[in-house]
């Protein structure tokens, strides 16, 4: 999706569903949610967070705060207990209307709504603190890794960063074989007849009809993550959303047995004949369908609802025949730790932490990350910078490592395409690691020479030493 889908996404679920869209509890959907137990969660979140900082002992400013993705504001509204002055920001219009009509801190919040790719609407340095939370992995790595870039130009100097982002879904340690993705899936529904642009509750049985356990990583270590999904196709057969409601199966399951479960699907906003299609996923690995099983498909009447909701939010469909059937869906992606660890340490930024977290979804792993933005007061900070240097080259040299071992496979294959590629990086490879062990080298020596803090003082105070440093570390400071 571009962002101009994602907007229109969001500001649909903003406007049907909004705090379920934020937190999808399967029980709080329909608005379902008490705003009370909802707003206290965002204060159990950013209480625990910043506990978490002040036991690193890490000094943190408590003026000016970001959430980006606020959507209703639950997390701004946190930050607003603990900073002077709070901002949020979203992509959507209608989460970012609740978010004013929420807002119990007068103008110490505000709200903006910002479309764009880039977070311009801020000049450089104008936060202490950013925080986001279930917001990255739901927009394409292009998109996140921009915005987090982002993050780092707007952090004052001394200022943290801390967001979460899965790295992928928990795939299975171990090889599937083809012949295990086999589903029979069953509903007790004859026909079906609902309402145009409603959630509707299906009863559905899963049986394993392969010859293996189905591993689910609950219960197997190395399992995965199988879930039950839909996909909506119109009158001809063609696909209208491809991800819509999921529920992810609680157990292993053994050849032959069957699991019951309940899948919540939001139905097309127009009235007309549609086709719902259900079928098996593994997360990150593939739907069940690609691997030759066979799907369910129903039969649903949508009929008009009487409440003219259709229309609402639509403004941005890009054409009428995609207006009439628009079923607005929340997309997952993960970036690996290793790509955020260099786009930090690429912008001369530090990270405190990186905690393993599996909020994100259910069977996606990730982190959430504590970045700062080095300052001229602390020792502990400038040092960590000098430190993330050579750990940024680590990170390229264990890309490009991975990459030669994925093409070394296809390189016996395929010996004269590749050839020269792997040449190409095997050279690179062999000169990033040599620059990494010597730049680690003359660090640990430089440490052992100069007790850190008068080191710290020296470059800032001491200008012929910091001009020696330059020209014997060959990186600038
Ligand atoms: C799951 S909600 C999380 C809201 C909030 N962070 C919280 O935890 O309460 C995701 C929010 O991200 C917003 N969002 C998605 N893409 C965005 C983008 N590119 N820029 C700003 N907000 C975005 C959505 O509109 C939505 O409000």
């Amino acid at each position: 999706m571009d962002l101009k889908e994602l907007e229109r996404h969001w500001d649909r679920l903003g406007s049907t569903d909004p705090f379920w869209a934020v937190l999808t509890d399967p029980d709080k959907r329909n608005n379902k949610w008490d705003p009370e137990e909802f707003f206290l969660s965002g204060r159990r979140e950013i209480s625990a967070v910043l506990k978490y900082i002040g036991s690193r002992r890490y000094d943190l400013r408590k003026g000016k705060a970001l959430d980006f993705g606020c959507g209703v504001g639950r997390l701004t509204q946190a930050l607003c207990d603990h900073f002077s002055e709070c901002v949020g920001v979203d992509i959507s219009p209608s989460m970012i209307r609740l978010a004013e009509k929420y807002n119990s801190y007068g103008p110490k919040c505000r709200y903006f709504v910002n479309r764009a790719s880039n977070l311009e609407l801020f000049a450089e340095a104008t936060f202490d603190f950013i925080y986001s939370g279930l917001v990255l992995q739901h927009m394409e790595p292009v998109y996140s890794m921009a915005y987090i870039q982002e993050f780092f130009r707007l952090l004052s100097p001394g200022g943290m960063a801390v967001f979460q982002i899965p790295s992928g879904p928990l795939v299975p340690a171990h090889p599937i074989f083809d012949s295990t993705f086999r589903a029979r899936i069953s509903v007790q529904q004859e026909s079906l007849k609902t309402e145009a642009g409603k959630a509707l509750t299906l009863q559905v049985t899963v049986q394993n009809v392969s010859s293996n356990r189905w591993p689910v990583c609950s219960v197997d270590k190395d399992g995965g993550v199988f879930s039950l999904g839909n996909h909506w196709l119109d009158g001809s057969g063609s696909v209208l959303a491809l991800d819509d409601g999921r529920v992810t199966l609680p157990k292993s399951v053994e050849p032959q047995e069957e699991v019951a479960v309940q899948l919540t699907v939001n139905t097309p906003s127009r009235p007309g004949t549609y086709f719902l299609e259900l079928d098996m996923v593994l997360e990150g690995v593939c739907w069940f369908k690609d691997k030759g099983s066979a799907t369910l498909r129903l039969v649903v009447e949508v009929e008009d609802s009487g409440s003219g909701e259709q229309s609402k939010g639509d403004e941005l469909a890009p054409d009428a025949s995609r207006r009439a059937t628009f079923v607005p869906s929340i997309e997952m992606y993960g970036i690996p730790k290793e790509r955020i660890l260099s786009l930090t340490y690429a912008s001369g930024c530090d990270v405190l932490e990186a905690q393993e977290d599996f909020s994100g979804a259910p069977g996606w792993v990730g982190h959430r990350y504590f970045i700062t933005k080095p300052g001229p007061e602390t020792a502990g900070r400038l040092t960590g910078t000098l430190r993330g240097r050579p750990m940024a080259l680590l990170s390229e040299v264990q890309a490009l490592s991975q990459k030669l071992k994925e093409n070394k496979e296809d390189y016996a294959r395929n010996f004269a395409t590749h050839a020269e590629q792997i040449r190409q990086l095997e050279v690179r490879t062999a000169g990033l690691e040599e620059q990494y062990a010597k730049q680690k080298i003359e660090l640990e020596w430089l440490y052992r020479w100069i007790p850190v803090n008068k080191l710290a003082r020296s470059l800032f105070f001491g200008r012929n030493l910091r001009k020696r440093l330059k020209e014997w570390l060959h990186f600038r400071l």
